[in-house]
This record gives structure tokens, C-alpha cells and sequence, in this order.
């Protein structure tokens, strides 16, 4: 599994404070899967940077999994969840609401985080919370269901079919893009 974590937050771009959340996450990941996180960076609460920085983990370095930490509040300059819809061709709802099912168990804040969740190309793109605690809870919650996930997207789950021919592949994302 090829996973990426983007620590979004003004503060942290600019070494104000340091990066909290993107250490605990990567903690929780290496302890789960056993498996070191490939690629970690800290962008500020940018729309442009947010979405170049997802782009560029989807399209060229074809990550399977990005976590991104912070700016889903309602603070005005809390654009996470618009960069991510930017970049996503499909929705994953599923994730979030098992997030925030969870989640409101332990803080009605909850309801304050406007996660996204879905997918571009065979990369999955998952939205957290930027305070360590809020982003590990969330993680908990959704890192069983991540192996499944990732198999299917990589069309090796063996209960549907990849697109074996890059033409088929050319013809979905047509679709999608209502073309
Ligand atoms: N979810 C969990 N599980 N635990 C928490 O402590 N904090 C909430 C919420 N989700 C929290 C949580 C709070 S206080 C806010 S404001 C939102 O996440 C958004 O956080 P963000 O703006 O740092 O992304």
C-alpha cells in the first residue's frame, strides 16, 4: 500500500507551530499496516496548493491512499473539503458518515468537520480533522474497511472487474465527466 499524508494548515507551512497530526497519523499507520507512509508534506490553507498537492500524489506518484489533516472546520479559511471536491471524481460517503457516527460518540464538535471522502483514478482521498486527537479518532474508525478499499480500486479484489484495457479506462472517465 502506497500511502500519503498532507498536514493542511497555515501555522505549520510556515513553522510557526510544529506538525502535530501528520506524526500522530503516520504513528497509527505504521502500527496498523506494519507498513511504512511513502510520502508526507505540509501545504498552507491554500485552495491551489491543496489541489496541486492531491493532484500530483493521485496522477504522478499513484499513491493508493491520501490522508489529508485540517482545514475541514468552518474557519473561513478552512477549504479542504472544496480543494478535495475539486479533485475527486467519485464520492465515497460511506467513510464519512462511519466517521461521523463515530465520532459523535465522543465530541458533538463532530458535526463541525466538513470531511470529504472519495476517489480519483485508483487513489482514495480521505479527508481528517487537523488536531491530532480528532485526526487519529477518525483514522481508527475507517482503517479496517482501508485493505478492501484499496483492492478494489486496484481492480485485485477479485469479486470485479479492472479495466485491463487502458481504452475501457479512457471510456469511464468520459462518463464521469459526463462527456
Ligand atoms: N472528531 C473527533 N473524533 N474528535 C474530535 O475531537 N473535533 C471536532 C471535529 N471532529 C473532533 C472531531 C472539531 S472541534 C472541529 S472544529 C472539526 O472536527 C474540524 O476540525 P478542523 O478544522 O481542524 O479540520
Amino acid at each position: 500500500m502506497r500511502i500519503g499524508i498532507l498536514t493542511i494548515s497555515d501555522r505549520a507551512a510556515q513553522g510557526i507551530y510544529e506538525d502535530e497530526s501528520g506524526p500522530a497519523l503516520r504513528v497509527l499507520i505504521e502500527k496498523h499496516f506494519g507498513e511504512d507512509v511513502d510520502l508526507t508534506f505540509i501545504v498552507p490553507d491554500n485552495f491551489s496548493a491543496i489541489k496541486a498537492a492531491l493532484i500530483k500524489w493521485c496522477d504522478d506518484a499513484h499513491l493508493d491512499l491520501i490522508l489529508t489533516t485540517g482545514g475541514t472546520g468552518f474557519a473561513p479559511r478552512d477549504v479542504t473539503p472544496e480543494a478535495t471536491q475539486q479533485v475527486i471524481e467519485r464520492q465515497a460517503p460511506g467513510l464519512v458518515q462511519a466517521m461521523l457516527a463515530a465520532s459523535l460518540q465522543k465530541t458533538p464538535h463532530a458535526m463541525l468537520s466538513r470531511m470529504v471522502a472519495g476517489i480519483r483514478g485508483h487513489t482514495l482521498i480521505v479527508n481528517l480533522p487537523g488536531s491530532p486527537k480528532a485526526a487519529c479518532e477518525n483514522l481508527a474508525v475507517i482503517l479496517p474497511a482501508i485493505p478492501h478499499a484499496i483492492q478494489l480500486l486496484r481492480g485485485t479484489a477479485g469479486d470485479q472487474h479492472a479495466y485491463e484495457n487502458p481504452a475501457d479506462e479512457e471510456i469511464r472517465k468520459r462518463d464521469l465527466a459526463g462527456e
